[in-house]
C-alpha cells in the first residue's frame, strides 16, 4: 500500500495520490471512484479544475470511507483576500459535499497582485476553527514562503510545485528543506511528455515497468509526494504500482542527469498573472 508522509503540523498524507488536472466533470465520478476501489486514497483537485462536484460524487459512490481518504483543493486566484478565501472555501467543500477538506493551498502566488499574506491570514483561521486539516501552497517561490512565515508565523504543510526528471527543482527543494515543508509534484510525468525518453525506457525494461512508473518511483525515493493524472483505468492502477520494485543508486543518478535548465512546462510562478 502507499506509504504515509508526515507534514510539519502532524497531518499524514499518502504519498501518491490521484491529479484530475484535465478530468471532465462528468467523466470524474468514475474515474475517481475506479481510482478509490483500486487503492487510491489521495485525490488532488483545485476549483478552477471544474470538476469538485464530479470528484465529491465519485467519493461518495466508493467503497471507502470519506475519513479514509485525503482530499486537497486550491484557492483560485480571482478569490485571494481574506473575506473571498473564507467564501471560497465554502464553496469547495459544498461542491465537494463534506464539511472539512484535508488540504487547502494557495493556487499561486500572485506576487504582483500581493494578496497572498492576507489570503494566508484566511488559510491559518479555517485551519484553526477544524474545516482543513492542513494548509499549504502551490507555485510559491522560496521568497515568497519567506514572507508568510515572517509576517504569520505559520509555515505550509507542503508546496505544490511542476517537478518531473526534466525539472527538478533542486533550489526549490532546498528552501523546502530548509524551512520544513514537504514537496508535492504537479506534473509529475511532464504531462507525459518524458514517456519516450530512452534511458527511462531503459531503466524500465530492466524491472518490467513502464517509463511513467520510472519517473514516479524515483519521485517516491526522493521523498517527494506525487500526484499523476490519468483518465484511463489501466493507466491509473499501473501509476499505483511503483511500490514493489527499488531503483538503484546509480539510476536514480542517470534520472538525476535529464535535469534541463529549460525543462519548465508550465508558467513561471514569478511573472504568472492569470
Ligand atoms: P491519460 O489521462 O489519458 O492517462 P501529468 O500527471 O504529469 O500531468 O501527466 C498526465 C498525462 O500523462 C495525461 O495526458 C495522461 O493521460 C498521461 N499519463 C498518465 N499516466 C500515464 C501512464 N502510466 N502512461 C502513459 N501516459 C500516462
Amino acid at each position: 500500500s502507499v506509504p504515509m508522509i508526515t507534514l510539519n503540523d502532524g497531518t499524514k498524507i499518502p504519498q501518491l495520490g490521484l491529479g484530475v488536472w484535465k478530468m471532465p466533470d462528468d467523466e470524474a465520478p468514475g474515474i475517481v471512484m475506479s481510482a478509490l476501489n483500486n487503492g487510491y486514497r489521495h485525490i488532488d483537485t483545485a476549483a478552477i479544475y471544474g470538476n469538485e462536484l464530479g470528484v465529491g460524487k465519485g467519493i461518495a459512490q466508493s467503497d471507502v470511507a470519506r475519513e479514509d481518504i485525503f482530499v486537497t483543493s486550491k484557492l483560485w486566484n480571482d478569490q485571494q483576500g481574506y473575506d473571498e478565501t473564507l467564501r471560497a472555501f465554502d464553496e469547495s467543500v459544498g461542491k465537494l459535499g463534506f464539511d472539512t477538506l484535508d488540504l487547502y493551498l494557495i493556487h499561486w502566488p500572485m506576487p504582483a497582485k500581493d494578496k497572498f499574506v492576507e489570503t494566508w491570514k484566511a488559510f491559518i483561521r479555517l485551519r484553526d476553527e477544524g474545516r482543513v486539516r492542513a494548509i499549504g501552497v502551490s507555485n510559491f517561490l522560496p521568497e515568497n514562503l519567506e514572507r508568510l512565515v515572517d509576517e504569520t508565523g505559520v509555515t505550509p504543510a507542503l508546496n505544490q510545485v511542476e517537478l518531473h526528471p526534466r525539472f527538478q527543482q533542486l533550489s526549490q527543494r532546498a528552501a523546502h528543506a530548509k524551512l520544513g515543508i514537504a514537496t508535492e509534484c504537479w506534473s509529475p510525468l511532464g504531462q507525459g511528455e518524458l514517456l519516450t525518453e530512452p534511458a527511462l525506457i531503459e531503466i524500465a525494461s530492466r524491472y518490467g515497468k513502464s517509463a511513467a512508473q520510472v519517473i514516479l518511483r524515483w519521485e517516491i525515493q526522493l521523498g517527494l509526494i506525487t500526484i499523476p493524472k490519468s483518465s484511463n483505468h489501466d493507466r491509473m492502477r499501473e501509476n499505483i504500482s511503483v511500490f514493489d520494485f527499488e531503483l538503484t543508486m546509480e539510476e536514480m543518478a542517470q534520472i538525476a542527469a535529464l535535469d534541463s535548465k529549460d525543462g519548465r512546462i508550465g508558467p513561471d510562478p514569478a511573472t504568472a498573472d492569470f
